[in-house]
């Protein structure tokens, strides 16, 4: 039984995070996907908010949950028995940072390894930060995330309806 933790931001989560989800979903039997804080930046939804967009459009895929945890990846990779950590690589502007979380984080725990999946060309481009700036201007985000995820973006922004 192979369960594997994919934590993130999700800031909002976009197609490109459920590409990897899905993906990673066939590879282990039970993938946990986490909202975890990245105190390098400033979150537009809450904890709360960000869960249950994830619980709405992940609901499809029957072994993945979802969760949220307040403290280091490894401690909730650890308290939830989940051996690899799964994160996405878009770009090789991705690779130094990743590379430092990886290694950070198997340090800290040995057990734990970290799996990288290649986001596939067509999200390659694609960042949570990128739907925000382009829905605070009320720009058509309908190709990033999916239509109650915008409805909710643009929502926070004033924007559209
Ligand atoms: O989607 P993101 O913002 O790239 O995800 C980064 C995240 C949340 C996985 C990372 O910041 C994280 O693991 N935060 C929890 C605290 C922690 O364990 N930090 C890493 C120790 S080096």
């Amino acid at each position: 039984m192979k369960r594997a933790l994919y934590p993130g931001s999700f800031d909002p989560i976009t197609y490109g995070h459920m590409e990897i989800i899905k993906r990673a979903s066939e590879i282990f039997d039970e993938l946990i996907v986490a909202v975890l804080e990245n105190r390098a930046k400033t979150p537009l939804f809450s904890v709360d908010e960000r869960v249950n967009i994830l619980n709405e459009v992940l609901s499809g895929i029957p072994n993945v949950t979802v969760k949220s945890y307040g403290g280091l990846l490894v401690d909730l990779a650890m308290e939830e028995e989940a051996g690899v950590i799964v994160r996405g690589l878009r770009a090789v502007t991705d690779f130094d940072y990743e590379l430092q979380l990886a290694q950070t984080n198997r340090v800290l725990h040995k057990e734990i390894d970290t799996v990288f999946l290649a986001t596939s060309l067509r999200y390659a481009y694609l960042s949570s930060s990128t739907v925000r700036e382009v829905a605070s201007y009320g720009g058509d985000i309908s190709k990033f995330v999916p239509p109650s995820v915008a409805e909710q973006t643009y929502k926070k922004y004033g924007q559209r309806s």
